[in-house]
């Protein structure tokens, strides 16, 4: 499959994943920005029960997109892409695919051993964990949190780069396809 049909159209990511993807990608924007400059506003507003909110959605979104992502198979890259190319791309929607299920579950181990209640935007209660406070398993997911949520920050920089790069510097098809 190539990247323009022999008709001339574009072939675009279809309707559901460009929806998914858009979706998610502001949620987690907006999760990257306020987990790391929450502190910074915390006097204006305290972003975090909202963060925990959004990141509990995104968790259900992603399992819900690659589940659909599993249905189907994506448009190919221009041919001019090199293989090195494809591999690096190929490794960064993997890694961001796995970040997206597994740092909103750190969060979610670690929150549940903290005090404050966790609710959806405050409109229903959500489940916490069996996880006692200072338990090994709630470290290690305090740790795991910070630590991906920051790997997840660069390589939401490095994709984003990516795709504004294809479009302005190679000036291929990559970034509309997805959008
Ligand atoms: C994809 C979803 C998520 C992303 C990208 C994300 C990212 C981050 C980042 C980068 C930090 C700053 C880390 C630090 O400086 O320690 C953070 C902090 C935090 N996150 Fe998340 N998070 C997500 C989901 C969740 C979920 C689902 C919960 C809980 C239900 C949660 C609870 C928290 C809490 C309580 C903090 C503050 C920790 C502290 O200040 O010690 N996060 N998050
Ligand atoms: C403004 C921000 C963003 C832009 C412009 C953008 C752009 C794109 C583009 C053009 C593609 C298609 C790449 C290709 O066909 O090789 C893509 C795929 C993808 N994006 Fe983004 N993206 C953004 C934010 C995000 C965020 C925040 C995430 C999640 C953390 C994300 C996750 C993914 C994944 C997993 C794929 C692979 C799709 C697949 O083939 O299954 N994107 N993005």
């Amino acid at each position: 499959m190539a990247t323009i049909s022999d008709s001339g159209e574009l072939l675009r990511y279809n309707g559901v994943a460009r929806a998914f993807h858009a979706i998610i990608a502001v949620m987690v924007i907006f999760n990257l920005a306020s987990g790391i400059g929450g502190d910074a506003i915390e006097d204006i507003w305290n972003p975090i029960p909202f963060h925990k909110s959004t990141g509990i959605l995104i968790l259900f979104l992603s399992i819900a997109r690659i589940g659909w992502r599993l249905t189907w198979v994506m448009p190919e890259w221009p041919s001019a892409m090199g293989g090195l190319q494809r591999l690096v791309a190929r490794i960064t929607h993997l890694a961001l695919y796995a970040l997206m299920l597994v740092v909103p579950i750190t969060g979610w181990i670690m929150s549940s051993a903290g005090k404050y209640p966790l609710t959806i935007y405050g409109l229903f209660d959500w489940p916490k964990l069996a996880v006692t406070k200072g338990s090994p398993l709630a470290e290690a997911a305090g740790e795991g949190h910070e630590v991906l949520g920051f790997l997840m920050a660069g390589l939401v920089v490095l994709h984003v780069a990516a795709a504004l790069h294809h479009h302005f510097v190679i000036k291929d098809n990559v970034l509309r396809r997805m959008l």
